[in-house]
């Protein structure tokens, strides 16, 4: 049996626990948390699993082999390294850190003391996400042109990370788990609609060298809940909208041919394709409880994490960059590549108190 932990039981951390305890092979061994209300409500869920208002013991006890952190992002390192620290493997709720510095220090411990470190990116985890990178893979897209995501409702207004940390995160992960590539440059806009709070709207876009482009608009400012992606390719072109019940992810048998017949010059040389459209059947597995079995597979047989350290750290760069950008008014960010590449990513300044600029002439 592996024995769990989790530290944090707030929003998140419910969802980690109820499924842990439903994983095979797992222990829901004991929950920390600092408000002991929350703990009486894990007491009468899970009557077996022990509860202390201090991380510490999960740490000190010798029983306990993984935690899981589902804290605040502010936390994430420190509690991180603890656990590491202790011996312990670690699941890291998304994003791993603040900084790419921070999740760096937290994957050269991982590695150090040869332990498993899972960064939850949910979404990686899902039917529809994983059906759409078979289709990827296989090729049936063809050539990748484009990755355009809305991902908006109203709220939840978060104190202390912006939209892109807590929103746009989802995209930064999809987007490396289906295409392997990591962009080169970074441009964002966004804004705080209330001084002394995090930007609650912004626009990114990130370029790759493969030519593909992506963009996301995110926003805790919208009259309704909006997920939904759009990929483009050569061959054929997919819409995911998460909200839908069923048929999640629909194919596009649709694209545009060019012709370089000099014959033809005169003509507009562009010819459309309209095909058929096939919704393939997901997986109804829930994402997390897929995510635990691979968390605890990964333990048993020393296996590296589907979204391992690296995959954090890599979506974190994109946090900082997009961060940056927003901050510098949508000014390009190149994204580092390698140790030698010097063209990296300003850290983010904390700078939430702009609010709307006034406009001119009106009162
Ligand atoms: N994977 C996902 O899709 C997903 C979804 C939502 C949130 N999250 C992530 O989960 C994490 C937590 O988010 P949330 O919305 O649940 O936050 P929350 O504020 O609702 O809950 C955090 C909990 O942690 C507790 N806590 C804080 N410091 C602690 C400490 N030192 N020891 C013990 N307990 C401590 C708080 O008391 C609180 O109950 C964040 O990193 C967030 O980004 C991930």
């Amino acid at each position: 049996m592996i024995n769990i932990g989790v530290i944090g039981y707030g929003y998140w951390g419910p969802n980690l626990v109820r499924n842990f305890a439903e994983v095979e092979g797992v222990t829901m061994a004991a929950v920390a948390d600092l408000d002991q209300k929350k703990l009486d409500v894990v007491k009468r869920r899970y009557p077996a699993a022990r509860v202390t208002t201090r991380f510490q013991e999960l740490l000190e006890d010798p029983s306990i082999d993984a935690i899981a952190v589902a804290t605040p992002v502010s936390t994430h390192f420190d509690l991180g390294m603890a656990a590491l620290k202790a011996g312990k493997h670690l699941w890291l709720e998304k994003p791993m850190t603040e900084t790419v510095e921070q999740g760096s220090q937290l994957v050269a411990a991982a590695r150090e003391r040869n332990l498993v470190l899972l960064v939850d990116h949910t979404f990686v985890y899902t039917g529809a996400v994983r059906r759409m990178a078979e289709v990827i893979k296989k090729g049936d897209l063809g050539q990748v042109y484009y990755y355009d995501s809305v991902r908006v409702n109203l709220g939840l207004f978060q104190r202390d990370v912006t939209v892109i940390s807590d929103l746009a995160v989802h995209d930064f992960a999809i987007l490396d788990y289906l295409l392997g590539e990591h962009p080169v440059a970074v441009s964002a806009s966004g804004i705080n609609h209330f001084p002394g709070t995090p930007e609650n709207l912004a626009f990114i876009t990130l370029f790759y060298e493969s030519g593909m482009i992506a963009h996301c608009n995110v926003s805790w400012l919208a009259p309704v809940k909006v997920r939904q992606i759009l990929i483009g390719g050569s061959k054929q072109m997919i819409v995911y909208d998460d909200l839908e019940p069923s048929e999640k992810v629909k194919i596009y048998d649709k694209g545009v041919s060019f012709t370089d017949d000099p014959a033809k010059i005169q003509e507009l040389r562009v010819g459309y394709r309209t095909g058929d459209m096939l919704a393939p059947k997901l997986s109804g597995a829930e994402a997390l409880r897929v995510e635990g079995e691979h968390f605890v597979d990964c333990i048993r047989n020393r296996k590296r994490p589907e979204t391992d350290g690296e995959f954090g750290v890599r979506v974190v760069e994109l946090i900082e960059a997009a961060t940056a950008s927003m901050r510098g008014r949508g000014e390009t960010v190149y994204v580092r590549r390698d140790a030698n590449d010097r063209r990296q990513a300003r850290a983010p300044r904390r700078r939430y108190d702009r609010g709307v600029p006034p406009v001119a002439g009106v009162k």
